[in-house]
């Protein structure tokens, strides 16, 4: 699905915004603090049920207001709705009209991800943000899994509790048990699914970084020591578990890292060829999201401009044409946006829509 039209109320600068969305590309400029980021948060607010920028709904509502609404309409006749009520502090979410409990039911109709020009430092700032866009992935990708995931969550829940609450040795053995099988299971569908975003990111390396493209490997670890197995290990770390309180290994400590010959990507490459990286690896994803059919990916591009030369820019529209998905990117200035504008109108200059705001007002081209 694409979104068609997405309607925004009291969201930051964004009093009142109706705007109709091209099913492919829709790029939107306006000057430093016109609103540009804020029609991204809100998309990215009804996909995620949080911002990409502040974990503080507060920070986000219109001052003086006290609710915001996000919705839209999808190509598949789909409507999702968002809002947050400062009065009565009710997060409310809409699945055609219908009211929801679960966010991860808005998950199941829409797939949202983002880069940013803050998006390399968060990826390469620790292990959180890449746990979140792996999972982000394999929830979409992989049958089930979000179920696997949850129960997962239950279980090191009730094991930390365990440890904790100093219960009897029998007890931490039935939860440790349980933890452990879970966690092999999200091992062993996060190495599968590792393995088919390194083939896929070798594809879109190959427009946005081709020299290095065969060169910039992933490697995953699966959150405890690899050739052993996780009953032993949590064993062995019982004693210190129980002063700390929680699971020193596990499922929850897997991550990825990402190498240059060997060495770690994010020393060694520059800040433009980092924003390539990591539009390589969001493409990447979203190719096997797409793949899966049951939603299709809408990819947010904040700041297009920054840090990408007219070379990189003109390598990004070919991505961005290569990839089947909704994309809405934004500028500051209009220039910036040109090798994205050239290439989506080889075929027809109706291939893309354009919006300008102005003090969080929008208007079309
Ligand atoms: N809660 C809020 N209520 C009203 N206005 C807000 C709120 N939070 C932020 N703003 C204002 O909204 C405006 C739009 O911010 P936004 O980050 O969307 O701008 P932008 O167009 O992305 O700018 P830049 O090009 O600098 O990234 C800013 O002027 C900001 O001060
Ligand atoms: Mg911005």
């Amino acid at each position: 699905m694409s979104v068609e039209q997405l309607n925004i109320l009291n969201f930051r600068n964004l009093a009142n915004s109706k705007l109709k969305f091209h099913p492919k590309l829709n790029l939107i400029v306006g000057e430093n603090g016109s609103g540009k980021s804020s029609i991204l948060e809100a998309i990215f607010y009804l996909a995620h049920g949080k911002s990409f920028r502040t974990t503080k709904a507060e920070h986000i509502v219109t001052h003086n207001k006290k609710q915001f609404v996000v919705n839209i309409h999808s190509s598949s006749k789909v409507s999702l709705g968002i809002s947050k009520d400062f009065i009565s502090k009710i997060l409310e979410i809409k699945v055609n009209g219908q009211r929801i409990n679960k966010l991860s039911e808005l998950a199941k109709n829409i797939a949202v991800q983002i880069v940013t020009p803050e998006s390399f430092k968060l990826f390469f700032g620790g292990p959180k943000e890449r746990r979140r866009f792996i999972d982000l992935g394999l929830f979409h990708v992989k049958h089930d899994f979000s179920n696997k995931w949850s129960k997962f969550g239950k279980l090191h829940k009730q094991r930390n509790a365990c440890l904790r609450h100093k219960v009897t040795s029998a007890e931490l053995s039935y939860w440790t048990d349980e933890f452990c099988i879970y966690s092999q299971i999200l091992a062993t569908d996060r190495a599968d699914y590792i393995d088919k975003l390194q083939d896929e990111l070798v594809k879109w390396l190959s427009i946005l970084l081709p020299k290095l493209s065969d060169k910039i490997k992933i490697h995953y670890t699966r959150g405890w020591s690899a050739n052993r197995k996780l009953v032993d290990v949590c064993l062995e770390n019982n004693e210190r578990e129980k002063i700390v309180g929680y699971s020193i290994s596990g499922a929850h400590k897997f991550d990825v890292k990402f190498t240059l010959n060997k060495q770690p990507l994010d020393l060694v490459i520059s800040r433009g060829q980092q924003k390539l990286f990591l539009l390589a690896l969001t493409f990447a994803q979203a190719k096997l999201i797409e793949q899966v059919k049951q939603v299709k990916p809408i990819l947010l591009i904040d700041d297009v401009g920054a840090e990408l030369d007219i070379g990189s820019r003109t390598s990004l529209a070919k991505a961005i044409a290569a990839l089947e998905c909704q994309v809405v990117a934004t500028a500051i200035n209009e220039i910036d946006l040109d090798p994205l504008i050239q290439q989506s109108t080889v075929d027809n200059k109706d291939n893309y829509k354009m919006f300008h705001v102005k003090h969080g007002e929008i208007s079309i081209e």
